[in-house]
């Protein structure tokens, strides 16, 4: 299949013509898929009402069908064809939210097909604020069913560099709207339940949602924490965001985390690897290391946020098989920041003091 991969103003307003914009609605409409930037990272669109664009969506991302998909809508008073029921809470959330990154969880309706929503009773419902997402959902009149843009298991694509690294030859369009302004994935929300529950953490903070609708609840897995029972969002249970290398988080402070880190990648270089190290303005790393990719200011964790996947897809094109990075552990955005680079780290975490102690 040959990928056309199309330009679009990422300011584009709601009277400006787009040519492009009705290419894509076209293919959307005749049941095929369209990859698209979000504010939060590029996904890969399909009709969430036709069940044959669903399966679409998971072939090309080689992705168990198992693992429900996010519906995209433009207009509130679509959330009535998809949620059977709609509490006061998720009104609230999305007057002050939508169009933005968090993602609602509600009881579906049936007309939503089951190849959609991975069999689930429920359907997940984001209004994306993006305006070239936004302008696509509004003018080609469908709902539109989009994970990540990336082959299962790969980062999220946050540029529409890494959708067509992913998805060339496997979908007939990309709409490239330069890079996306957040990096990470919309903030989940459960509001199936009477207290509502986050299941991924995101720009949208836990302290953000409690301001809005009192107790929050969060999926204990989130942060990797034990737990017995599995994440409620099935995304969440696959290896993510990884890398091709295998990463390793080691966390102290800055000064031990400096020493623990050059005594790692020279453990590394010695068996011969090519090594990676991941770091914040802040951190010192080590300047033995063949790939060192700065994620910017820990004052600043957008900038965090943003970098974040472009830099691990880095670490895969200039070949790191070991990757270093510190830990990120935070308030607000930095939950987010953290659940993500567990899962790309493989839940790997290694504390400097023992790296220190055991040379
Ligand atoms: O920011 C985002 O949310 C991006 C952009 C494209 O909108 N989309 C995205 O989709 O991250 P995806 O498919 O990569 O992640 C969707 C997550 C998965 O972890 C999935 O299991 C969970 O949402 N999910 C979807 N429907 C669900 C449901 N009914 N119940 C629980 N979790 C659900
Ligand atoms: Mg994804």
């Amino acid at each position: 299949m040959e990928t056309k991969l199309l330009t679009i103003a990422k300011e584009i307003k709601s009277n400006d013509p787009s040519s492009a914009l009705e290419e894509a609605g076209e293919i959307l409409r005749g049941g095929g898929l369209v990859a698209f930037p979000t504010e939060t990272v590029y996904g890969l669109g399909g009709d969430a009402l036709d069940p044959e664009a669903a399966k679409r969506i998971y072939d090309a991302k080689g992705r168990p069908s198992d693992n429900p998909l996010i519906v995209h809508i433009a207009d509130e008073k679509d959330l009535n064809r998809l949620a059977s029921s709609v509490p006061e809470k998720a009104k609230i959330l999305a007057d002050l939210f939508w169009p933005g990154p968090l993602t609602m969880i509600f009881p579906k309706k049936k007309e939503v097909p089951d190849a959609t929503t991975g069999g689930l009773a429920t359907v997940a419902v984001r209004m994306p604020s993006h305006p070239v997402a936004y302008e696509l959902i509004r003018r080609s009149g469908v709902l539109i069913a989009a994970p990540s843009a990336n082959l299962s298991g790969r980062p999220s694509p946050t540029r529409a560099e890494h959708v067509a690294e992913d998805m060339t030859g496997r979908i007939p369009m990309i709409l490239d709207g330069g890079p996306c302004d957040l990096g990470i994935e919309s903030t989940i929300v459960d509001l199936t339940s009477e207290v509502p529950m986050i299941l991924r953490p995101g720009y949208i903070t836990e302290a953000m949602l409690r301001e809005a609708v009192g107790e929050i609840a969060i999926d204990p897995t989130i942060l990797g924490l034990e737990s017995k029972t599995p994440p409620k969002a099935p995304g969440m249970r696959y290896t993510h965001y990884a890398p091709k290398g295998e990463m390793t988080i080691i966390e102290g402070s800055a000064e031990s985390v400096a020493e623990a880190m050059a005594i790692k990648v020279r453990a590394a270089k010695d068996a011969g690897k090519r090594v990676g190290v991941l770091v914040s303005k802040e951190q010192t790393a080590c300047e033995r290391a063949d790939v060192v990719r700065v994620l910017g200011s820990r004052e600043d964790p957008l900038m965090i946020s943003a970098n974040l996947y472009h830099m691990l897809r880095e670490f895969d094109s200039l070949g790191a098989e070991v990757i270093y990075t510190e830990s990120f552990a935070g308030e607000g955005l930095g939950t987010a920041i953290m659940n993500r680079l567990i899962r790309a780290a493989g839940h790997r975490v290694l504390s400097a003091e023992d790296i220190i102690n055991q040379r």
